[in-house]
């Protein structure tokens, strides 16, 4: 902000003390209210926090850049898939439910949010170290949030109440199982893989449309920290992976990741086994194996955390011409919350900061004035459109590069779940990652902490709902956590299921 070595008011002017108010009767006298630089020091203090986000509070990030090594194009037109294009990217990794100050290796699902500064815009994939989600409708999401988050009396984490809600929306078992799996707890977030883990859309040149999921698989591997060793640095540095990420890239140590898609032809999602949109549910690769598509690289520490990565504002909806959204009912929430969270969390103009606004693209259109304005268009430019000067009265819109991503919706306006696939229920995904991508290893620390979890419950009926969940997903499972746990073995009845 400044190469002074003179402190100066926020206008400008030097100072005369960093240390001594102004008071009036001597050494010891009053302090004077037209001591102009106390007030404005002790007010910007008053102001220096933001609302934190809710949730994902917690995090951290950096720059980098990413280099399209292979050729998509036959999927994709947009610029920043290009063969051999590179664009600056900005990353941030994160935990859902913990405050600000929560300590890095509580186990929690790690936000992986990704933006390319493209030459068609920012380009934002904001995702988890997860392909699915709790989930499936958008409507249930401050429901399931505040069921992480605290009670409203003792203002203490539940853990009766995070299995209430889950055993309640069956539709979780999947992701619960990568939860309480050894993704819930990683060595460092250089060692976590991403996923865009919705299906998004993308339209190649000759306006063929296909849907596509991010996988962005990390170069260092995926590597677990044990429950023991992750309470244990909980209690001794609560910043363990902020500052690993930090330290790494000091040293020179960049951490990159592959990027990979998995490809639908548009057709397909009518009858694929699973219903494409349902972000409970992956796409197995025997289906749609991974494409490769390139590669990037975290290369630069911020130079100012709060300005740099407290007011990053990543947004599903930030999508370009060759990319876009899915019918997936999450997706479509999400675009919607995203900008309204950050014109409350920063303000109106968010988008102007150095951190969100484009940096390989230009903004042009007839939005303006708000608060804290900072980018103005000059005089010669109107304030409407349509209008007739030209170039000089402002940028029109062109429907040939303004390519957005479609599908045929047709049918009445309804409230009703999604329509299931041949394939599709709650549990048997979460029954294959058990039995089928767990190694003997992870299925037994999964065991054990399943064990763990049910010894923070205390009331009967989410207990018994806990092991009739579990038992869905797989009665073995449930067995073998019941023995664990020193109780007899017995068939649970569903307590209190929800839809
Ligand atoms: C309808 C469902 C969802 C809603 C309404 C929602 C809402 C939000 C909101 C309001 C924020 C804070 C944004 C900010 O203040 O900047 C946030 C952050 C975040 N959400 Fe979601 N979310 C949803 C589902 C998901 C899903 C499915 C994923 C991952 C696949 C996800 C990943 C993230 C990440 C990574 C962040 C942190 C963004 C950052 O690093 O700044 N969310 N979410």
């Amino acid at each position: 902000m400044t190469d002074k070595t003179f402190t100066t008011t926020q206008t400008g002017t030097p100072v005369a003390s960093d240390a001594h108010s102004l008071t009036a009767g001597g050494p010891d006298g009053t302090t004077a209210l037209h001591d102009r630089y106390l007030v404005e020091k002790l007010a910007s203090f008053n102001r220096e926090r933001v609302p934190e986000r809710n949730p994902h509070a917690k995090g951290g990030g950096a720059f980098g850049e990413f280099v399209v090594t292979e050729d998509v194009s036959q999927y994709t037109r947009a610029a920043v898939f290009q063969p051999g294009a590179t664009s600056e990217t900005l990353i941030r990794f994160s935990s859902v439910a913990g405050e600000q100050g929560s300590p890095d290796t509580w186990r929690d699902v790690r936000g992986f949010s990704l933006r390319f500064y493209t030459t068609e815009g920012n380009l934002d994939i904001v995702g988890n170290n997860t392909p699915t989600f709790f989930l499936r409708d958008g409507m249930k999401f401050p429901d399931f949030i505040h069921s992480q988050k605290r009670l409203l009396g003792s203002g203490l984490r539940d853990a009766d109440m995070q299995w209430d809600f889950w055993t309640l929306s069956p539709e979780s078992a999947h992701q619960v199982t990568y939860l309480m799996g050894d993704r819930g707890i990683s060595r460092s977030w250089r060692h976590v893989n991403g996923y865009g883990s919705h299906t998004y859309q993308w339209v190649n040149a000759a306006g063929e449309r296909f849907w596509v999921k991010y996988h962005f698989l990390s170069q260092q591997g995926v590597v677990p920290m044990f429950a023991d060793e992750a309470e244990r640095i909980a209690g001794q540095d609560a910043d363990y992976y902020r500052r690993d990420l930090y330290e790494a890239i000091e040293r020179g140590e960049f951490p990159s990741w592959d990027v990979y898609v998995q490809v639908m032809p548009y057709e397909e999602a009518k009858t694929y086994r699973f219903n494409p949109f349902d972000l409970t549910k992956t796409w197995s690769k025997k289906d749609y194996p991974r494409i490769k598509v390139g590669t990037f690289t975290l290369n630069r520490n911020p130079q100012n955390f709060f300005a740099e990565i407290e007011q990053a504002a990543f947004s599903p909806g930030n999508q370009v011409p060759g990319t876009g959204i899915s019918p997936d009912k999450m997706l479509m929430a999400r675009v919607f919350s995203y900008p309204d969270a950050q014109r409350y969390r920063i303000g109106t103009n968010y988008n102007q900061l150095p951190v969100n606004q484009p940096h390989a693209a230009t903004v042009s259109n007839y939005m303006h004035e708000g608060n804290m304005q900072y980018h103005f268009n000059t005089a010669e430019h109107r304030v409407y459109t349509p209008n007739s000067y030209g170039a000089a009265g402002g940028p029109e819109a062109d429907p040939a590069r303004g390519v957005e991503a479609s599908w045929e919706s047709d049918g009445a306006l309804i409230r009703s779940a999604a329509t299931l696939h041949s394939e599709d229920d709650d549990f048997g995904q979460a029954r294959t990652l058990i039995n089928e991508v767990f190694s003997a290893e992870e299925r037994q620390r999964f065991i054990e902490t399943l064990v763990g979890q049910y010894n923070g419950l205390t009331v009967p009926a989410i207990q018994e709902r806990f092991f009739w969940y579990w038992g869905q997903v797989d009665q073995q499972v449930a067995d073998e956590v019941r023995a664990l746990a020193g109780l007899p073995i017995a068939q649970a009845e569903p307590v209190g299921i929800g839809e």
